[in-house]
């Protein structure tokens, strides 16, 4: 990693520059739905930069600078989608929740450590998630969007996430990745795992790897 990949900001926080991310996939897009399945086991090799930041751009990428729209929807142009990515074992990174800066197409190192345990025990124990190298947690900020939807806020937030859940599980295939979408956990134990801010919903987490061999 270079030094310009890797900086402190202002306030002393470490961002990492991601890879630029590529529009030229190797498989259809017709196959790459065929092929999506949710798996949950996971290899322990680690997932190079270049590839979380593709993932991380089919989430949130910016695909239009004047209106800073995204690779997904987003109900009435709010935008309240925010994506944490928690590493392990990535080369020269140490550990720990980044969250995605869709506008820099970077990271900003949040916490350090393997927050996989406190996560993994959120989901009732839904031991996959553990051994995901890579583990995406989808989030919204509701009052980004309340002004504008009032009492169908949460309902719009919670469609507007699964259209990102379905851009990173296709994008993840596509890699030669393996993921699944996973609502099943204690909302407030789960934010405060990932010691989200005031009025940010956990909403999907995503563990994400190379397809493994033992389903728990
Ligand atoms: C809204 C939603 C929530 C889900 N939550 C979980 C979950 O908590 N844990 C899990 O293992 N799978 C979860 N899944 C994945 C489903 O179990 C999976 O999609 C289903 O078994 C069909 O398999 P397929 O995705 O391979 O087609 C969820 C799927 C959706 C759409």
């Amino acid at each position: 990693m270079t030094d310009d990949a890797k900086a402190g900001g202002a306030d002393g926080a470490v961002s990492i520059e991601l890879p630029k991310p590529t529009l030229a996939g190797t498989i259809s897009l017709e196959e790459t739905m065929a092929r999506r399945r949710s798996v949950r086991a996971f290899g322990p090799e680690p997932i190079a930069l270049e590839h979380i930041g593709q993932l991380a751009w089919s989430a949130q990428g910016v695909t239009d600078a004047a209106t800073g729209y995204r690779t997904a929807p987003t109900a009435g142009g709010t935008l309240p989608v925010e994506v944490d990515v928690l590493l392990h074992g990535v080369p020269d990174l140490e550990d720990g929740v980044y969250r995605y800066l869709p506008g820099e197409h970077a990271l900003r190192r949040r916490l350090v450590g393997d927050r996989r345990a406190a996560v993994t025990d959120a989901t009732l124990n839904q031991g996959f998630v553990r051994d995901a190298p890579v583990v995406l947690a989808l989030s919204a900020v509701a009052a980004r969007t309340a002004p504008k939807f009032g009492a169908f806020t949460d309902r719009l937030i919670d469609m507007e996430i699964g259209h990102v859940g379905q851009n990173v599980s296709l994008q993840a295939v596509a890699l030669g990745l393996a993921t699944v979408v996973v609502a099943g956990f204690r909302e407030t134990e789960l934010a405060a795992a990932l010691q989200l801010a005031e009025g940010e919903r956990p909403v999907y987490l995503m563990p994400i790897g190379w397809p493994g061999a033992t389903e728990h």
